[in-house]
């Protein structure tokens, strides 16, 4: 009997449990493998007493369509960057791969599905380096792996934050408001850019294309110089200013690296009030919603077709690989390749020149 260790990692995203499901039902078909998770990531692992626990395909009957996952997950569990106490009671990282992966084999585990987004995909080549039988599938709500045209997780955030644009949209209407909504997706505006075509926002800020306030606030007086106008923006939550910074935070705990970010829309308000524009402003942050629910079908099937996909790479024994949608198939890359840049939207995408067609500005 064959073992196979799942683990997720990083912040989740509507579809993981579609990935687990898949993977344990494909295991009991073919028959000789055992699947377990390991809770929070690779804590699981590393936690005294381990916290793993086997996946029957009792336990994973129509869990496909629950969002979150049923083995947890951590952005705080990096093995490349572990929290480790000093002596003098301050805390450090360090690289514990090497360590990891033993443990890994000692528990008698034949082949790994790390199911992560880019943070975790460069933990599944460094473990795949140290010696793991490692296959990688891409999650991530913010659509930026390049690898891959697209991540589960993504359209159903999309999805949500297209539900709550056309709310707002009927409330700015009514007031004579400027809304500004704020959305996540970290440095690059695939959600923002999605949301505000679908929902019809009038105004769509991106990372990739710093605004520039006097732009954003011309469209906006143009739109109420026709009247009692209303205004709808969308901002990803990586936006900034021509001549400033992303907003956010750099996050309190140890192991997490990343700049929490968040506040852009709240700023954006405040650069709109100094203007001396004489709308009134509202800001939405639409946070982690974006995140949470039941996947849509979309997302279910592209979750299950790469969990089915992770096995058939098990089966084959070709590690190292991450599993892609590309082309409107599922396909495989080496892990190298898929942690080699990150997928922004490029200001001659094909959907910004859509968005621009239809008189939406991006405030440059
Ligand atoms: O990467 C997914 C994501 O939801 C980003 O869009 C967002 O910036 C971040 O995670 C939020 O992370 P946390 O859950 O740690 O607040």
């Amino acid at each position: 009997m064959k073992k196979i260790l799942l683990a997720t990692g990083g912040g989740d995203c509507p579809g993981l449990n579609a990935v687990i499901r898949a993977i344990v039902k494909s295991a009991k078909k073919i028959g000789g493998f055992e699947v377990y998770g390991s809770i929070e990531a690779f804590n699981g692992v590393l936690s005294k007493p381990t916290q793993i626990v086997k996946l029957t395909p009792k336990m994973v009957a129509g869990i496909h369509v629950r969002g979150g996952t049923i083995i947890k997950t951590t952005n705080k569990g990096n093995p490349l960057a572990y929290p480790t106490q000093l002596p003098d009671g301050t805390w450090t990282t360090r690289d514990i791969s090497a360590d990891l992966t033993k443990k890994i084999q000692d528990l008698g585990f034949d082949a790994v599905v790390n199911i992560g987004g880019d943070g975790s995909q460069k933990i599944s080549q460094a473990l795949f380096e140290a010696g793991l039988n490692i296959i990688g599938v891409p999650k991530t709500i913010d659509n930026d792996l390049s690898a891959t045209d697209l991540t589960f997780g993504f359209s159903t955030a999309v999805q949500t934050a297209t539900d709550s644009l056309d709310k707002l949209v009927t409330t700015a209407e009514s007031h004579h408001r400027v809304m500004v909504m704020e959305v996540m997706g970290r440095d690059a505006g695939w959600i923002s850019l999605h949301t505000a075509l679908a929902g019809g926002a009038e105004i769509c800020l991106i990372p990739e294309i710093p605004y520039d306030i006097k732009k954003v606030v011309q469209k906006i007086n143009k739109r109420y110089g026709k009247g009692r106008g209303f205004v709808n923006i969308v901002i990803a939550e990586g936006a900034k200013p021509t001549q400033g910074e992303v907003v956010g935070q750099k996050s309190r705990d140890i192991g997490d690296e990343h700049v929490k970010l968040g506040g852009i829309a709240n700023y954006l308000k405040q650069q709109i009030e100094n203007s001396g524009c004489p709308a009134q402003v509202r800001t939405t942050v639409l946070g982690h919603v974006q995140r949470g629910g039941t996947p849509i079908a979309f997302d279910r099937i592209l979750a299950t077709a790469m969990g089915v996909k992770a096995f058939e790479l098990i089966v084959a024994e070709d590690f190292g690989k991450m599993v892609t949608y590309k082309n409107n198939g599922i396909s495989s890359v080496k892990l190298t390749e898929a942690i080699k840049k990150t997928k922004f939207l490029s200001p001659e995408h094909y959907l910004v020149r859509t968005a621009r067609s239809l008189g939406i500005s991006f405030g440059d």
